[in-house]
């Protein structure tokens, strides 16, 4: 096996593998996404359906992630290929390596921007700008920010030049210690927000709109999103964790960090979530307002509160970190790739790479403004349509492949190496990896692609190609 290229790279301890993974899965997704898709997909039932995704497939295809990282020893692709080799699959798993790299990427272009958005509101709430503030008020400003191509480009190339300067150094020095600090601080300013939305917001209105799930509000649609996002909030599917993994040492566990950041993200998510929600109700604000729903409601409730201009800029900070911590796992496939497979400098290939990106993300700037009339998929603009088949398509995809590589082809030895299960629940694992997950994402994907009455057929046929694909995989 000396032909194989492998990670000299590695963690300086096991604890900040944990963080950096929690730093990676903790960013806009829980704080910006998590619930403006909830609130355009109608709340309970959709928390219902994303708590199960994040459980049956998000946590065992987390866990199958950072092992086949860590077996692989390498960038994604690379990783995929020495895998491939060691358990006599095709070659072709490198694809699957290819598909994160490229969602990584494409994630990143528009992530780049909305950390922007963040940005600029710490500038806001610096200098007092949301004191007393109007819903309404914060509504008018919000849409004049995103009216201004010009700043919005300003701040995606700020934040973009950060997160490429961070990559450049390595992942050792900057990211651990601002992990150290974001983290504590976001949980505190996400309990004092607490604080403020049950005394001074529709709290109950809140919970309510959460927690009991109305399932006539539920499409398959939403499904679709709903298990798109889990992949997403957890940074699966497109090799981040797998880069994090190949620098982990062998005797660490890789099934206990795997519910630590999961209970983590989980966490952080339903907080934001019920803050928001509770502001929303609390000023006649629509919970389907649609991407700006966090910069529209908080400014209102920092803007009215003891202390507001302090916790108000402290929130955007760490929401900055936040969305860093997780941008430069974003690159890092593709980072990590470029530098062991041409042997680029790590400095040259995160400019390199962060250019490209950026110059992607111009599109998504342009999209809330010049471009916003024009459409890709169906009614989507580009930043929607560059979203959705990043995240409903390639994550849940690459997700799936992994599961089947797990499962289905690689060695029971080198999966009880990597993941120290006891007997019993290894076979529920590998069950579920063998049959649960895969199926389950691939009915989401099909009953997108036809009307309702056809979905069983389209169960039945899955299940078919499935079969003959998985008979084909082990003759090898
Ligand atoms: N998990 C990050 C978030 O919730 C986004 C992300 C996705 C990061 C995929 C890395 C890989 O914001």
């Amino acid at each position: 096996m000396s032909q194989l290229k492998v990670s000299n790279d590695s963690w300086s301890s096991q604890t900040v593998f944990i963080l950096a993974a929690v730093g990676s899965a903790v960013g806009l997704g829980n704080l910006w996404k998590f619930p403006y898709i909830t609130g355009e997909n109608g709340g309970g039932a959709f928390v219902l359906v994303y708590l199960a995704c994040i459980l049956v497939i998000g946590l065992p295809i987390l866990m199958s992630e950072v092992a086949l990282g860590r077996a692989g020893k390498a960038n994604p692709i690379q990783a995929m290929s020495n895998l491939a080799k060691e358990n006599g699959a095709s070659k072709l798993w490198r694809l699957l390596g290819f598909n994160g790299v490229l969602a990584g990427a494409l994630i990143l272009s528009f992530y780049t921007v909305i950390a922007g958005w963040a940005v600029a509101y710490f500038m806001q709430s610096v200098r007092g700008d949301f004191s007393g503030i109007t819903a309404e008020a914060a509504g008018v400003n919000f849409d004049e920010l995103l009216a201004n191509p010009l700043e919005l480009l300003f701040w995606h190339t700020l934040v973009t030049l950060v997160t490429i300067v961070i990559v450049s150094k390595g992942v050792k020095g900057g990211i651990e210690k601002a992990i150290n600090f974001m983290l504590p601080g976001l949980l505190i300013i996400l309990l004092v927000l607490l604080g403020y939305a049950m005394t001074t917001g529709s709290f109950g209105d809140s919970v309510r709109f959460l927690f009991s799930p109305d399932f006539s509000k539920l499409t398959w649609e939403s499904v679709l999103v709903a298990m798109g996002h889990a992949f997403f909030t957890l940074s699966i599917g497109l090799g981040t964790m797998m880069v994090y993994g190949s620098y982990l040492s062998k005797e660490f566990s890789i099934v206990k960090a795997s519910f630590w950041i999961v209970i983590a993200d989980t966490a952080v998510a339903l907080l934001a979530g019920l803050v928001i929600f509770s502001i929303v109700f609390a000023n006649g604000l629509e919970p389907g307002s649609g991407p700006g729903l966090l910069f529209q409601t908080l400014p209102v409730a920092f803007g009215h509160m003891w202390g507001g201009w302090f916790f108000g800029s402290l929130f955007f900070a760490l929401v900055v970190m936040a969305a860093l911590s997780s941008a430069i796992s974003l690159i890092e496939p593709a980072v990590s790739w470029v530098n062991q497979q041409w042997g680029v400098e790590r400095t040259q290939a995160a400019w390199l790479l962060g250019g490209i990106i950026w110059l992607i993300g111009v599109g998504t700037v342009l999209s809330f403004n010049e471009w916003k009339g024009l459409h890709f998929l169906g009614e989507r603009t580009l930043f929607d349509s560059l979203d959705f088949i990043t995240t409903n398509i390639m994550l849940p995809l690459g997700g799936l492949l992994m599961a089947v590589f797990i499962a289905w082809v690689m060695k029971p030895s080198t999966r009880a190496d990597n993941l120290e299960l006891s007997e019993g629940w290894m076979n529920l694992f590998v069950l579920n990896l063998r049959w649960g997950a895969p199926i389950a994402v691939m009915v989401v994907f099909a009953s997108n692609l036809v009307s309702a009455d056809r979905v069983g057929f389209m169960i039945a046929a899955i299940l078919g190609i499935y079969a003959v694909y998985i008979w084909q995989v082990r003759r090898g």
